[in-house]
């Protein structure tokens, strides 16, 4: 059985101080919710505080982003090694944004996500296709060669250790969450891929969560979708109240596709 993940991306948000706050209080509201694995990637100055807080929770600790040499000159830069000395299981690898703002590639993401498997951390590699590309119909074939490149070189059995997340970039932080159809639309053609690629056996195994305007609201519909496996979930991470309810929300649905 594979429980669903709820991931809350911090962002460039909270203090030290913020996150060791937003941390209690999302552990005492999910102390109940037992079928379902969560994480919060926090920003690198928070990473410490936060493991300390996580303490003898059930949440795992993520990092937003990640070099993928052990140490050098790499002015700027965190390690793999560094990231695991703070307690980290998780890593977010690709999302959008670093994308978009700081020009990564599809093969620099993959020399990370592989960096990221020898240091036995799970990444969660990030896709999604622009509004321009889905106007234009492109969506299906950015989202297929983001997959590829981004997740080249892997064995299958690396594969059971990754998570993979689609994000639309236009539902990102724009209140505008792709309808569960599109979204499951997506995911079952990612699945697809998997397959193709690496069989039935493997691909049930892969973790797809969606990511884009993710809210109380419309998590439990979202979830409903045999094909979403949980959620990357930025702004409504950021108040304890909401992501609570987020998790609380996709608990009773997980393991929907029954394996
Ligand atoms: P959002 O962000 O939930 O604020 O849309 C999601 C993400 O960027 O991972």
């Amino acid at each position: 059985m594979t429980y669903s993940l709820i991931v809350g991306n911090w962002k460039m948000y909270k203090s030290i101080s913020e996150a060791t706050t937003l941390i209690n209080a999302i552990k005492a509201g999910v102390r109940a919710a037992t079928e379902v694995n969560i994480a919060v990637c926090v920003p690198f100055t928070a990473l410490q505080a936060a493991n300390e807080a996580l303490q003898g929770s059930k949440i795992d600790l993520g990092a937003q982003n990640m070099h993928y040499e052990s140490e050098g000159a790499f002015t700027g830069e965190i390690s793999p090694l560094m990231l695991k000395e703070v307690g980290c299981r998780y890593v977010i690898l690709g999302h959008s944004e670093r994308r978009q703002h700081f020009k990564e590639s599809d093969e620099l993401i993959n020399k990370k996500v592989l960096a990221a498997l020898k240091y036995s951390f799970i990444p969660i590699v990030c896709i999604g296709e622009t509004l321009e590309q889905r106007e234009a119909r492109q969506a299906f074939e950015v989202v297929k060669k983001q997959f590829e490149g981004s997740l080249a070189h892997l064995e299958a059995k690396d594969l059971e250790r990754i998570v993979i997340a689609y994000e639309p970039v236009w539902a990102i932080g724009t209140g505008k969450t792709a309808t569960p159809e599109q979204a499951e639309q997506m995911h079952s053609y990612i699945r697809r891929l998997l397959i193709e690629k690496y069989g039935d056996d493997t691909a049930s195994k892969v973790r797809i969560l969606y990511g884009g305007s993710v809210k109380p609201d419309n998590i439990t519909q979202l979830m409903e979708k045999p094909n979403l496996d949980g959620a990357l979930v930025g702004g409504a991470s950021l108040k304890a109240e909401s992501f609570i309810q987020i998790v609380t929300n996709s608990t009773h649905l997980s393991g929907a596709r029954g394996n």
